[in-house]
């Protein structure tokens, strides 16, 4: 297979033809990886909505080196022999991307201290790492009522950034959608045709995918941060899934369910309601073991460094986590 060289923020890697500059860049690392909150490596047709990887072709290609006219969304354009990407190292980008951000946050509410997804927000990790410290939005922000998607998913669109991902599930994991955007512009928003339950066994899917807390999981709403629970990885015989998932326990009690997740975020397989919802106590699971969360969320800063022991309760804390 003929392999195509692209340069990265000044680091050069080989990949094969029709790899997008997000992939490649991520097979380079995390110190060149433009952040994505839209695309999503499982869910087909995903990216192109957030703008958020938007980077800058310096070089367009071995043949044709004139550079992109304008800055290009990485997730939807593939790598060209010889091509030259400029991510962190061009300001222009990096500016840009505030303004991504920025746009972003307009609508959506300081609901942080409230908020189940706090801990493992994308959204707060996109601005603490390339928004601005604060805004200059002085408008009233749009609100909506709170909507139940089926008994076990709860939709706040205050919250939401139209990534679509959610509606790549329903299209690609359930059959008979009900599920999509309606409008467009400043009011579109997320829909069931009207408030019809989404009860498939694949839905539960939609809240692993959402990168801010619009989505929500009813069995854990405002039960705990996600940072003082442990999280184990488990799995169980399961005839419609995998049945490898995440058990996030306080104590011996299982708080809720959710699918693994990698070093972007994304969930390795998909699981379904019944492991996610159903299955809430211990002697379901057979725990394999401490799980590592790959991302720099609090969620590792308090138990679970890279490499080191999973410590079990206050007493064996090593003394500078104590302090
Ligand atoms: S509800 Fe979540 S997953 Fe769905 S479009 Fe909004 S932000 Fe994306
Ligand atoms: S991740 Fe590329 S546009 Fe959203």
């Amino acid at each position: 297979m003929d392999l195509l060289k692209v340069t990265i923020d000044n680091q050069t890697i080989e990949v094969p033809a029709g790899t997008t500059i997000l992939q490649a860049a991520r097979l380079i690392g995390k110190e060149v990886a433009p952040p994505a909150m839209c695309f999503y490596t499982k869910l087909k047709t995903s990216g192109g909505y957030c703008r958020t990887c938007l980077v800058k072709v310096s070089k367009g290609s071995e043949k044709d080196p004139r550079p992109m006219p304008k800055l290009v969304a990485s997730c939807r354009t593939t790598v060209m022999d010889g091509m030259e990407v400029q991510n962190y190292t061009s300001p222009e980008v990096v500016e840009a991307r505030k303004g991504v951000v920025e746009f972003l946050l307009i609508n959506h509410p300081l609901d942080c201290p409230i908020c189940d997804q706090a801990g493992e927000c994308h959204l707060q990790d996109l601005s603490y790492e390339n928004g601005r410290s604060h805004s200059r939005y002085e408008f009233d922000r749009r609100t909506f009522d709170k909507i139940d998607i089926g008994d076990k998913i709860q939709l706040h669109m205050t919250r939401c950034i139209l990534c679509y991902r959610c509606v790549k599930v329903a299209d690609q994991l359930t059959p008979g959608r009900v599920h999509g955007v309606i409008n467009r512009g400043d009011v579109a928003e997320i829909s069931t045709y009207i408030q019809n339950a989404v009860d498939n066994e694949f839905s539960g899917n939609m809240v692993d995918v959402c990168p801010v807390g619009a989505l929500t999981d009813k069995t854990f709403r405002f039960k705990s941060r996600v940072w003082f629970l442990k999280p184990f990885d488990a799995h169980r015989d399961c005839d419609k899934c995998s049945g490898k998932t995440v058990l996030w326990k306080y104590g011996k009690e299982i708080y809720r369910v959710t699918g693994r997740k990698d070093q972007w975020g994304e969930v390795d397989e998909w699981i379904c309601n019944t492991c996610r919802y159903e299955k809430k106590a211990p002697s379901d699971w057979i725990e394999e073991g401490p799980r590592q969360i790959d991302r720099h969320s609090v969620i590792s800063q308090n138990m679970y460094e890279a490499g080191t022991k999973f410590v079990d309760s206050p007493e064996t804390l090593p003394k500078k986590q104590l302090s």
